[in-house]
């Protein structure tokens, strides 16, 4: 896998923070023998529920004795579960496992003493051997692991109706600058170019749009160090991704991104850039892949995938742990998966799932996930290639951005 990631130190914290000695992996002392288990994501809304559910009823079936209690909070992203989460964590409420992504995005709960290591559920079940190198390196943060990942969505895609394409004699563009030529006719024609929702659906644009004007090797090195953000290559990808955003509906953006989809099924709207959750949703409209919608790598990025894993925690204090590792277990087993991703828009991320199980946009999917050639990069929006504070600066600075549209000024935000 192509991403790069910077070693954490969050050993000594524990002591720091004077946390007891049972609160070390293994301990059932806190387990409060309820048959319940408290899970906190952001699978509320349509095409997301549906995965959760079929999770959930796989988890049932193989733990008779456990209640599932969802305490899922809408919101794409997990923007409005994130702040309600964060609030909980800090009063000393966890739920009993907490979404959250591969990467670098848990690296300040870490640090926090919120998320326990769960490396003994990782030998127990054999993960190790049974997940992507890659993806274990994603999730390793000093030798040590703090999360079970349920499956592998792709970022970079763009998403359009082909009645619409027809229509107008168009084919999904290979590059930004194709995309803007094309933009300049359909507007003429009156379709809306590009649909866009909330600031972290511009965010998923821009980085995007990184990707694709500087290949795999140039996006990665915005998040090692590797790439200058103050170079000329940099700043004609940001002075370029203002010009894509010019052609969207950023001043009456959707709330969600859903409704944002629902521009290009409806055909006033050509194009949606969203990572293929997005699939799951449409199908839940009842549109059949390649009919109703269908699907491209975002432009520039053909043969990349931008990735992100969904993986469960074990908080430190959760109230029923051994039903949350129940969960977990779930949650990194071939038939918690198989039953999860076909629903949710993603492929599994164990390796010896059955992929007889996944159709239409996810068999091209697997192929492409599984093919050697692919280069794996990781998604900024989605917590794979930036922290906690790194992120933040991004969604800050970004705001800005799509305002003044000053590169220089964004870049030097952002560099990290
Ligand atoms: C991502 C998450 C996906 C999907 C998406 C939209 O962060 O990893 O599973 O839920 O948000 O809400």
């Amino acid at each position: 896998m192509g991403y790069s990631r910077r070693t954490l130190l969050v050993t000594g914290g524990l002591a720091l923070l004077g946390l007891p000695a049972c609160s070390v992996a293994g301990d059932d002392t806190a387990d409060d023998g309820s048959g319940k288990v408290e899970v906190f994501s952001w699978w509320a809304g349509p095409g997301e529920k549906e995965g959760l559910e079929a999770l959930v009823a796989d988890f049932r079936q193989r733990n008779p004795g456990i209640e599932f209690d969802n305490a899922a909070v809408a919101g794409g992203a997990g923007t409005v579960a994130k702040t309600v989460l964060a609030t909980r964590l800090e009063n000393d409420d966890p739920p009993d496992s907490y979404q959250a992504h591969a990467g670098l995005e848990l690296d300040a709960d870490i640090e926090a003493g919120y998320v326990e290591d769960v490396r003994y559920l990782y030998d127990q079940q054999r993960w190790r051997d049974r997940l992507p190198k890659g993806l274990v390196e994603a999730l390793t943060f000093d030798g040590k692991i703090y999360s079970v990942p349920v499956n592998i969505h792709r970022a970079n895609l763009l998403w359009y109706n082909p009645a619409t394409l027809e229509g107008h004699g168009l084919t999904p563009p290979a590059t930004w600058s194709q995309f803007l030529t094309q933009a300049a006719a359909l507007k003429a024609k009156g379709i809306l170019p590009l649909s866009i929702g909330p600031t972290w659906t511009q965010k998923h644009l821009l980085e995007c749009v990184l990707l694709g004007e500087l290949g795999a090797d140039g996006y990665t090195g915005l998040w090692n160090g590797a790439t200058d953000w103050k170079g000329a290559p940099v700043q004609q990808a940001l002075t370029l991704f203002v010009k894509v955003l010019d052609q969207s509906d950023i001043a009456t953006a959707a709330g969600d991104w859903q409704p944002a989809l629902d521009k290009v099924v409806a055909g006033t709207a050509a194009y949606n850039v969203m990572g293929d959750w997005a699939d799951a949703y449409l199908r839940t409209k009842g549109l059949v892949f390649q009919e109703g919608y269908s699907v491209a790598a975002s432009p520039g990025s053909e043969k990349v995938y931008n990735f992100l894993s969904d993986s469960f925690t074990l908080p430190r204090g959760a109230p029923r742990r051994r039903a949350a590792e129940q969960w977990l277990i779930e949650c990194g087993s071939v038939s918690g998966q198989d039953a999860f991703n076909p629903q949710k828009g993603s492929v599994p991320a164990r390796l010896d799932a059955d992929k007889s199980k996944y159709t239409g946009y996810l068999a091209l999917a697997i192929a492409e996930w599984t093919d050697s050639a692919t280069r794996v990069v990781g998604s900024l929006t989605h917590g794979v290639v930036a922290g906690t504070k790194r992120s933040a600066a991004v969604d800050a600075a970004l705001v800005l951005f799509v305002q003044d549209r000053d590169a220089v000024k964004f870049a030097a935000a952002v560099s990290g």
